[in-house]
């Protein structure tokens, strides 16, 4: 795919000055991104926590834009975790609200940029309404091929991993499973993520280190990416710094450093000094 860096960032801008930093040909293939802070954004400017989510939402569509712009396959956003439903009933439902709109407004965007829409979690408990949604932007972006879109909702790694074990023992209960079936690649197919690769960076917006229950299985591996910016706040420039801060580092795998082995894969990246 031909990458138009001026369609990312125009000339002269502070965004274009990161983006003429990155190697376009090494980026990663799958980003998965916590997005936290919606509520101090808000308590910052005396706004509701309500009004803060919304802001993120704005948040999540330029970075879209930018990922599809980009050409990276997968985009992962933690929209609601299984825990989220602790929160008061009001920012529940405000949330799922918001979300739908999300969904309804932005699908003739998604189609015209080739997005292909996805959802990960548990969606049995989802209201209809907002399954119908969801359904919807699935089936009418199924044969689009640029960057796929999921969205985590009612999700936790421990719920998706313990959704997984049940799958197996129900098939082995009726026979059609056997232990020594049960290998890495068994548990990768049987995942809400099969079919993409894994998450090569991660990244939590809001000051906040830890992972929080997201992706727990298919992070292993992945660099993870922390900055003070609150989502709301996070914008192109920000999403070109992580990108940059990803091919800095250097990926072993468990191996060695490239110049001692010839077979490791990193992510292409000789370390831009800056
Ligand atoms: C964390 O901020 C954010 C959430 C729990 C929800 C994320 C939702 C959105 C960004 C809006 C809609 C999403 C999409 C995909 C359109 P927080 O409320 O925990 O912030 P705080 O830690 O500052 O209180």
């Amino acid at each position: 795919m031909m990458i138009d860096r001026d369609g990312i960032a125009r000339p002269g801008t502070p965004e274009r000055q990161i983006l003429d930093e990155i190697r376009l040909e090494a980026l990663p293939r799958h980003v998965a991104v916590i997005m936290d802070g919606n509520g101090r954004w808000a308590k910052g400017r005396n706004m509701t926590r309500v009004q803060g989510h919304r802001a993120g939402a704005q948040a999540v569509r330029i970075i879209l834009e930018t990922a599809a712009r980009l050409g990276i396959e997968v985009i992962t956003l933690y929209a609601f975790s299984t825990e989220n439903w602790k929160r008061p009933t009001l920012e529940v439902r405000a949330l799922w609200t918001l979300l739908k709109e999300f969904i309804d407004s932005q699908l003739e965007t998604f189609k015209n940029n080739n997005l292909r829409f996805q959802t990960i979690g548990d969606l049995e408990r989802l209201e209809p309404s907002v399954r119908k949604s969801l359904d919807r932007a699935r089936q009418s972006t199924r044969d689009c091929t640029g960057t796929v879109v999921q969205i985590a909702l009612n999700y936790s790694g421990r719920h998706e991993l313990s959704r997984v074990i049940r799958a197996a023992v129900a098939d082995a209960g009726q026979g059609r499973l056997t232990p020594e079936a049960i290998d890495e690649n068994w548990i990768n197919r049987h995942l809400d993520t099969a079919g993409t690769p894994d998450p090569d960076l991660m990244i939590r917006t809001s000051g906040e280190q830890r992972v929080s229950n997201f992706l727990l299985w298919q992070i292993a591996y992945s660099e993870i990416y922390f900055t003070e910016v609150l989502w709301p706040d996070f914008g192109v420039a920000d999403f070109l710094k992580a990108l940059r801060a990803y091919q800095q580092r250097d990926r072993r795998f468990g191996g060695l450093a490239p110049e001692n082995s010839s077979g490791t894969q990193t992510n292409g990246a000789s370390p831009v000094q800056t």
